[in-house]
């Protein structure tokens, strides 16, 4: 691949996805995109390139950048933002009028065990969530993992990365050596296609954001972008959760950190209290 090829596949990526692909990723973006060379019957990337640069290859470019997604995920990943979320879903339901929902946003959710993890908390918590609804609403730029979300089955290895036997058991059901997401976990989450560098204001607003381990992909100022455009979309007492490599600062004064919860981010007093 020329570095003229390289440097086209690089920018169409990040302006569609914003997500960086700096020249070491070279070997990253010719072993992903392999299968789509062939599928497409292309020589190489020089020649996918080529056919980018027609202006009819918008599906073309779309395939191209879910390729280069990394969709890495577990079920409770990096504890922590969980046990923070045990302890704010009930001071959040109190302050809610009763027959309202709590609404968790799990954006880049992947193949969605971020939002099932938040849907098994929602469904042990009964009676501390004083009869509120939780409302989960997974979503991602990549459509394929967004389908596997949706269907809810796991294989062996993805439930024993991270998910407790006592929570497996309760909570799936096993079906030819794969686990199956009971209809409870399910009725309470949905998954729907956004990209983050879209209009976030369609999406409404949340009580809870994470957002996790998909910012590391990005520029700052896509980062700062993104930041802000989340921070429009929680409520006044609302959290958001980013992954253990990421962070707001020096990036963003629309949010700060909750003193002494890691990972947790909260709209600052001021702010909150005009919200
Ligand atoms: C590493 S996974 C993180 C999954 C989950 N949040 C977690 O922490 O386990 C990153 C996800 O971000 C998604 N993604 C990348 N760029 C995106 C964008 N611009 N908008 C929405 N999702 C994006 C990818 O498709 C991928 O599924």
């Amino acid at each position: 691949m020329t570095p003229e090829s390289f440097d086209f596949i690089a920018a169409l990526v990040k302006s569609r996805s914003g997500l960086l692909l700096t020249p070491d990723k070279r070997y990253m973006l010719e072993s992903r995109l392999t299968s789509l060379l062939m599928r497409e019957a292309l020589a190489d990337l020089n020649a996918l390139a080529v056919r980018l640069r027609d202006p009819r290859s918008a599906p073309l470019a779309e395939a191209v950048t879910e390729a280069l997604t990394t969709n890495e995920s577990s079920f409770f990943r990096d504890g922590k933002p969980f046990d923070h979320l045990r302890r704010a879903l009930p001071k959040l339901a109190t302050a809610r009028p009763a027959g309202s929902a709590l609404r968790v946003w799990s954006a880049a959710c992947s193949t969605g065990q971020e939002a099932y993890s938040v849907a098994m908390i929602a469904a042990e918590m009964g009676a501390e969530l004083q009869g509120r609804r939780v409302e989960i609403i997974g979503t991602d730029i990549a459509g394929e993992v967004l389908a596997r979300a949706r269907d809810g089955i796991f294989t062996q290895f993805e439930v024993q990365r991270g998910l407790p036997v006592r929570q497996l058991v309760r909570h799936f059901t096993q079906e030819q050596g794969r686990w199956r997401v009971s209809a409870e976990l399910k009725a309470m989450a949905r998954f729907d296609r956004c990209n983050l560098l879209g209009d976030l204001r369609v999406m409404g607003r949340f009580d809870v954001i994470f957002c996790r381990n998909v910012l590391i992909y990005f520029d700052p100022p896509t980062k700062t972008r993104v930041l802000g455009a989340l921070a429009a979309q929680l409520v006044p007492d609302g959290v958001l959760y980013l992954g253990g490599a990421e962070t707001v600062l020096g990036l963003t004064d629309r949010l700060v950190p909750v003193p002494g919860e890691r990972g947790a981010y909260e709209l600052p007093r001021a702010v909150a209290a005009t919200g």
